[in-house]
C-alpha cells in the first residue's frame, strides 16, 4: 500500500509521518526540497521531489498512490486565497488522473462558509475541487492550532496574547498532533465514503481562558488583548503585505465572528485528547 503525504516537516505532517512509519508503512513523502528531511528517516520512507504549486509534479509524485494526505502550504502569492485554489486544482487533477482511492485533506473550521473567511476560503475552494472529482475524499475541518501561539513569542514575553476575535468567545483549539492522529488513522483504514470530519481538540476555549492557562503553565502573567481589525491591517501593511494578503489574514477572524455557527458540532468523534496545558508545557515554555 502506497500512502503519499505532503508537508512531512510541518506541524501536522511531521506527526503523520511518524505514525505511519510506526504502523509499519513506508510512506512516500512529497517535498519541495528532499535534502531538508532528517536523514534518520531515510531507511523508512521514499522521498519524491515535489513543489505542490507545480501541477505536473503533483501528478507525477502521486502516481500509484492508494491514499494521499493533502495539506495546502502557504505559497508566495499576492492572493493567498487564489493560491490555495490553484493548489486545490492540482490535487483534484492528480486524484482523478491517478485514481487515488482515498484522499484526506486538511481543511479548517470555517470552510463551510465558502466565502467571507479570508484565507480559509482558499481551503473551501480546495474542498470544492476535490468534491467535484467524485472520488472518495475526507475533509478534516480542524480547529485553531495550539501551535499558532508560537507565532507571537515577543507578545507572550511581554505578557500579552493578542487576538482579533472577541476575547470571551469560545472556539475549538487543537493540538496539531491530534489532527495527525486522525489523519493517519484515515489514511491507514480502508473507506469509500468520505465527507467532512471535524477535529476540535479537548474543549472550546476563549482567548481569555487561553491566557489563564498560559499564565499557569508559563508561570508568568499573560493577559489577552483584542486587536481591532484596522490596527491589524495597519500592522500587516507596515510589514509589506499587499491588500489581498492583508484581507486573507483579517478575514479569518472577521469571518468567524458574530453569527458564525460551525456546521459540525462538537461530538465524541470530533473531540480529541491533547490539552493546551500539556502542549504549552512541552512546546511553548522552552521557547520563552
Ligand atoms: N493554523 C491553524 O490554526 C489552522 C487551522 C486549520 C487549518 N489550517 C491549515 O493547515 C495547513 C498548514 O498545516 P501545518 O501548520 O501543519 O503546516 P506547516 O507547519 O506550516 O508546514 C507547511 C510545510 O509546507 C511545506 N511547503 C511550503 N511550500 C511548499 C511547496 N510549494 N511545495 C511543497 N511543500 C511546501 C514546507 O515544507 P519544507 O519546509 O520542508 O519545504 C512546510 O514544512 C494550512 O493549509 C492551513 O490553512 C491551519
Amino acid at each position: 500500500m502506497t500512502i503519499a503525504i505532503t508537508t512531512p516537516r510541518g506541524h501536522v505532517g511531521s506527526h503523520v509521518l511518524r505514525t505511519l512509519v510506526a504502523a509499519g508503512v513506508r510512506p512516500r513523502l512529497l517535498m519541495r526540497d528532499p535534502a531538508l528531511l532528517d536523514s534518520a528517516w531515510h531507511d523508512h520512507v521514499d522521498v519524491v521531489p515535489c513543489d505542490q504549486d507545480d501541477g505536473d509534479a503533483v501528478l507525477a509524485a502521486t502516481r500509484g498512490a492508494e491514499a494521499l494526505l493533502w495539506i495546502s502550504p502557504s505559497v508566495p502569492d499576492a492572493d493567498p486565497v487564489a493560491a490555495h485554489a490553484r493548489l486545490g486544482g492540482h490535487v483534484a487533477r492528480a486524484v482523478t488522473e491517478n485514481g487515488i482511492a482515498r484522499t484526506v485533506f486538511l481543511s479548517s473550521v470555517g470552510a463551510e462558509k465558502r466565502h467571507g473567511a479570508g484565507e480559509i476560503d482558499g481551503l473551501a475552494r480546495t474542498e470544492e475541487a476535490l468534491d467535484a472529482t467524485g472520488a472518495p475524499v475526507l475533509h478534516l475541518r480542524a480547529g485553531y492550532f495550539f501551535s499558532n501561539l508560537a507565532m507571537d513569542l515577543d507578545g507572550l514575553r511581554e505578557g500579552v496574547l493578542r487576538a482579533a476575535l472577541a476575547l470571551d468567545r469560545p472556539m475549538p483549539w487543537v493540538d496539531p498532533r491530534d489532527i495527525a492522529e486522525v489523519a493517519a488513522a484515515r489514511l491507514l483504514a480502508p473507506w469509500s465514503a468520505g465527507g467532512v470530519q471535524a477535529v476540535h481538540g479537548p474543549r472550546d476555549l476563549s482567548f481569555a481562558e487561553v491566557a489563564e492557562v498560559l499564565t499557569d503553565v508559563l508561570a508568568r502573567p499573560v493577559r489577552a488583548e483584542r486587536t481591532p481589525d484596522d490596527d491589524l491591517r495597519a500592522g500587516l501593511r507596515a510589514v509589506g503585505l499587499g491588500e489581498a494578503q492583508v484581507e486573507a489574514i483579517v478575514g479569518m477572524s472577521a469571518g468567524l465572528r458574530e453569527g458564525f455557527v460551525a456546521e459540525q458540532p462538537r461530538t465524541v468523534v470530533t473531540t480529541t485528547p491533547s490539552t493546551l496545558e500539556g502542549w504549552a508545557a512541552a512546546h511553548l515554555r522552552p521557547l520563552l
